[in-house]
C-alpha cells in the first residue's frame, strides 16, 4: 500500500487550488456571519423563555459572546481585505425555527429549560463543526490572524457547549424527567451500567 506515502506528496493533480479554496472559505464565512447575527436575536428570546438560573446566565454570557463574534467576523473579512458580508445560513435559520417550536410546545419550567438546552445545543455543534472548518481553511491559506480569530471563536463556541452540558446534568435533565414521571409509564430497559463508561 503506498497510500500513505502518496497522501504525504499530496499530487498535485489531485487537490483544490488555492483561489478556489479561498472562495470557499469567503462563502462560508458569508454563511456564519449570517448565522451570528440571526442568533443575537435568537438568544434573547431564548434567555426569556428559560427559567432556570443558571441557564439563564449560561444563555446571556453567550449572548454578549455571540455579539463579539460578529465583530471578530468583520476582523476576519477585514483581515482578508473583503467588506463583511452576510448570506442567508439555511441551516442555521432552520435551527432557530426549530427552537422557537419547541418553545412554543413546551410549558414554561422544567421542559422548556431541557428543550431550549437541546435546541442551543445543535446550535453551538453547528458553529464547533463550521469554525473548525473555517479555521483549517484559513491555515491552509496562509491566513494567520484569521485562523487566531477563527480559533478563539471555536474555543468560545466549545465552551458554552460545555456549559450547557453541565447545566442540562446538574438540574435540568432531572427536573424535567420528574415531571413527565406518570405520564411515561415505559422504563427503558436501561443497559445496565454499561453506559458509565468510565
Ligand atoms: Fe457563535
Ligand atoms: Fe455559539
Amino acid at each position: 500500500m503506498k497510500t500513505k506515502a502518496a497522501n504525504k506528496k499530496a499530487p498535485a493533480e489531485y487537490g483544490i487550488e488555492e483561489s478556489k479554496l479561498m472562495k470557499l472559505f469567503e462563502d462560508e464565512l458569508k454563511d456564519i456571519y449570517w448565522a451570528e447575527k440571526a442568533l443575537t436575536k435568537a438568544l434573547p428570546k431564548m434567555v426569556k423563555n428559560a427559567t432556570n438560573e443558571e441557564l439563564i446566565a449560561a444563555l446571556e454570557n453567550h449572548l454578549e459572546e455571540t455579539e463579539a463574534q460578529v465583530e471578530k467576523l468583520e476582523q476576519v473579512f477585514e483581515s482578508i481585505g473583503k467588506k463583511a458580508q452576510a448570506k442567508k445560513c439555511e441551516a442555521m435559520a432552520g435551527l432557530v425555527k426549530e427552537a422557537e417550536e419547541i418553545m412554543k410546545d413546551t410549558d414554561k419550567g422544567a421542559m422548556r429549560d431541557a428543550g431550549i438546552i437541546s435546541a442551543g445545543q445543535k446550535v453551538e455543534h453547528y458553529e464547533i463543526a463550521t469554525y473548525g472548518t473555517l479555521r483549517q481553511f484559513a491555515k491552509t491559506l496562509g491566513l494567520e490572524d484569521a485562523a487566531g480569530l477563527l480559533e478563539e471563536i471555536l474555543n468560545e463556541e466549545k465552551a458554552a457547549d460545555e456549559k450547557l452540558t453541565e447545566v442540562a446534568e446538574a438540574t435540568i435533565n432531572m427536573q424535567a424527567a420528574e415531571e413527565q414521571e406518570g405520564e411515561d409509564e415505559e422504563e427503558a430497559p436501561k443497559a445496565k451500567k454499561a453506559a458509565k463508561k468510565k
